[in-house]
């Protein structure tokens, strides 16, 4: 593994999960392997969960870490090859990524989805950019298409639930006053295709994600019909992707419920919007996996480092 840019670049997922949870039971084993190494973070958006997480995972590992704040602290980036760059932006991608890895061995990026240029947005110019010209390895922390280092812990939440059965997941929309991108839907349904699961997506009319994401499986408009006997509910509210980046309701008969859980586990990636995507009692109850799966943040990302790191 080069990078960890997208689900895709895990090539054992029950091995990454069990690997992951060792490191749960003892985040300090591997100190040493990070000894001497530097972590730069670059957020082009905000952050809580990755932020933290990420740079607890270095240290857990022995590294040293930088955070920029790109967004508000870095020079505006160029990514189009050719440009005469006599407007706005002030440095290339080419130098920036060549410049950054000069100063670290791993660089993180967190680049969220514009949701105006649906093109502009799946050429993951800045994941990409900094793939294409850094010199060390690449980690996608929530791009414009994908949030890979959410599903895994996703993965490890569910996989320390120890469903007795077969599990039936359920990814449902729900609503939200803005619109939101794609990248932790598109990262989770990536995920459970690696997942010995029923798996059903529902959400209303208008609101499919990427076709080719969801090609195959199945998708059910009738949310109650589609939460009966779930295991879990993973809720996320997400903008429409043909009509690209648009709200086009905000349905509140979509917020998850105590009466549409029933039985099952509630997960979100947070941060969630209280009695607007989730009702409190839900939230709140028994059944929420919010705060481990906030914590299974640190493990997802140490589990990847720590592969970066074996191989440099
Ligand atoms: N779930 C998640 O990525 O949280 P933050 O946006 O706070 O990092």
């Amino acid at each position: 593994m080069k990078n960890y840019l997208s689900i895709k670049d895990i090539d054992n997922l029950p091995g990454w999960v069990e690997e992951a949870k060792k490191l749960k039971q003892n985040p300090v084993t591997h100190k040493n392997l990070g000894a001497g190494k530097t972590l730069c973070l670059l957020f082009f958006n905000n952050s809580l969960r990755t932020r933290l997480s990420t740079q607890k995972a270095a240290l857990n590992l022995g590294m040293e870490v930088m955070v920029m704040n790109f967004g508000n602290e870095g020079w505006i980036l160029e990514y189009g090859d050719g440009t005469v760059m006599d407007q706005g932006n002030s440095e290339h991608v080419k130098e920036a990524a060549q410049v950054v890895s000069q100063y670290c061995d791993i660089v993180a990026i967190r680049a969220f989805a514009g949701l105006k240029d649906k093109a502009k947005d799946e050429a993951e110019e800045v994941l990409n950019g900094f793939a294409t010209y850094a010199s060390v390895p690449v980690v996608n922390m929530e791009s414009s298409v994908g949030h890979p280092l959410q599903a895994l812990a996703d993965a490890i939440t569910l996989s320390e639930q120890h469903p007795t059965k077969r599990p039936k997941i359920v990814l449902s929309w729900a609503p939200h006053p803005k619109a939101l991108p794609h990248a932790v839907a598109n990262s989770f349904v990536e995920m459970m295709r690696l997942q010995d699961a029923e798996f059903v997506i529902t959400h209303p009319k208008g609101y499919e994600l990427n076709p080719s994401i969801t090609e195959g499986l199945t998708i059910e408009y009738d949310q109650k019909k589609a939460c009966e006997n779930a295991d879990f509910i993973y809720v996320k509210n997400w903008s429409s992707y043909s009509d690209y980046g648009k709200v086009l309701h905000q349905n509140p008969d979509w917020m998850m419920t105590q009466e549409k859980l029933g039985g099952a586990k509630f997960m979100h990636c947070l941060p969630v919007r209280r009695n607007v995507i989730v009702a409190d009692a839900v939230l709140d109850g028994a059944k929420s996996l919010v705060i481990e799966q906030a914590n299974n943040r640190t493990f997802s990302a140490q589990v990847v480092l720590k592969k970066l790191l074996e191989q440099t």
